[in-house]
């Protein structure tokens, strides 16, 4: 079965061939550069650039895959969540693109699309698995006892992990998106030289809360500054990336062995940090699990993940009317 996923949920624009578990093409038109002298994804600006980028993506998914319209069997896109605008775009050029070809349409929530990337990535793999879901916009683990099927076991209570990493980037003067950037520097940095909160760690729940972390950060930083003490920014990146990974590992290995899992997975944006990748692999084989890591290319928003959540909904008899709309709140349960 081949099939053209398309996702546009934010600031990427994400179009892509997989034929069965095989990803023939997966084009990502980034909009870092439009956004990055505000700080921030601007919704406005991003839908109007996904209009502008959607056929070129769209034309250029299907080359590189080296198939013709007519070869596709079904088109999936993104219905949300997401920026309203944002998704609308992918919505109407994936229903045009199902109905001119006359082939099924299929919505596909996007953190489904985020857990479906492990998949994509080991075919072998199978549920149950648990999930950490760390994006811009959530921080959850998600129990999911086969495809399509979930419970969420917890999630942040305040800030996304993303969002954390996006704003002490920009607050120490790094550029957006933050999350790499402090990934990068952090490599030079000693993760035990300051000592940051960790917060809902011995809790008996799956919980995150990032909040007081940020403002913990933001409290330090300006009381060395005001001292004239100073800091080295690696070691401050590097703390402060160990603050959030330590919380994560601890409680998404401890979701697995509560839940009697064998298979951990880590999926969003998030995802593609490496310490965060590191420590989980360690800490889930030390605890005899299997940990699958998407590659990077398949943990940021990409159409390769929609179009295999798409297969699999299809395959469960899941295809989406043509009048469907989006929702920039959908919920994974
Ligand atoms: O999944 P994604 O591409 O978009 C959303 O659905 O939100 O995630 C984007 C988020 C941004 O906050 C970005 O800073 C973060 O993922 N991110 C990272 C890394 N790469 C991207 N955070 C930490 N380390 C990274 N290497
Ligand atoms: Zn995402």
């Amino acid at each position: 079965m081949i099939v053209l996923g398309i996702e546009t949920s934010c600031d990427e624009t994400g179009v892509a061939v997989v034929e069965d578990s095989t990803i023939r093409s997966n084009v990502i038109t980034s909009q870092i550069d439009l956004h990055a002298r505000f700080g921030g994804v601007v919704p406005e600006v991003a839908s109007r650039a996904h209009v502008t980028m959607i056929n070129p993506a769209m034309e250029q998914a299907l080359q590189q895959a080296n198939v013709g319209q007519g070869d596709l069997d079904a088109v999936a896109v993104t219905t949300g969540p997401g920026l309203m605008g944002c998704l609308l775009v992918g919505v109407a050029a994936a229903k045009a693109m199902a109905g001119a070809l006359n082939v099924p349409l299929v919505g596909v929530n996007h953190l489904e699309g985020h857990i479906e990337s492990a998949f994509l990535q080991e075919p072998d793999l199978e549920p149950p698995v648990i999930a950490l879901i760390v994006s811009g916009g959530h921080t959850m683990i998600a129990l999911m006892p086969e495809h399509g099927r979930f419970e969420i076991l917890g999630q942040t209570i305040d800030d996304a992990a993303g969002e954390a990493f996006d704003k002490i980037a920009r607050f120490i003067g790094l550029g957006f998106p933050g999350g790499p950037e402090i990934d990068r520097l952090a490599r030079d940095g000693d993760p035990a030289a300051y000592r940051f909160p960790r917060a809902l760690l011995n809790e008996p729940n799956y919980d995150f809360s990032l909040s007081g972390l940020k403002t913990a950060v933001i409290r330090w930083v300006r009381e060395r500054e005001a001292t004239g003490e100073g800091f080295d920014a690696a070691d401050l990146a590097a703390s402060f990336q160990e603050a959030i990974v330590d919380v994560q590992v601890a409680k998404t290995v401890r979701a697995a062995r509560d839940s009697g899992v064998d298979a951990l997975i880590i999926a969003g944006g998030v995802a593609a940090n490496s310490r965060l990748r590191d420590r989980m692999h360690a800490a889930g084989e030390e605890a005899g699990l299997r940990v699958v890591t998407p590659s990077l290319a398949l943990c940021t928003d990409n159409g390769a993940m929609i179009a295999a959540a798409g297969m699999r909904k299809l395959a469960r008899g899941e295809a989406t009317p043509l009048d469907v709309g989006a929702d920039p709140s959908m919920s994974l349960v």
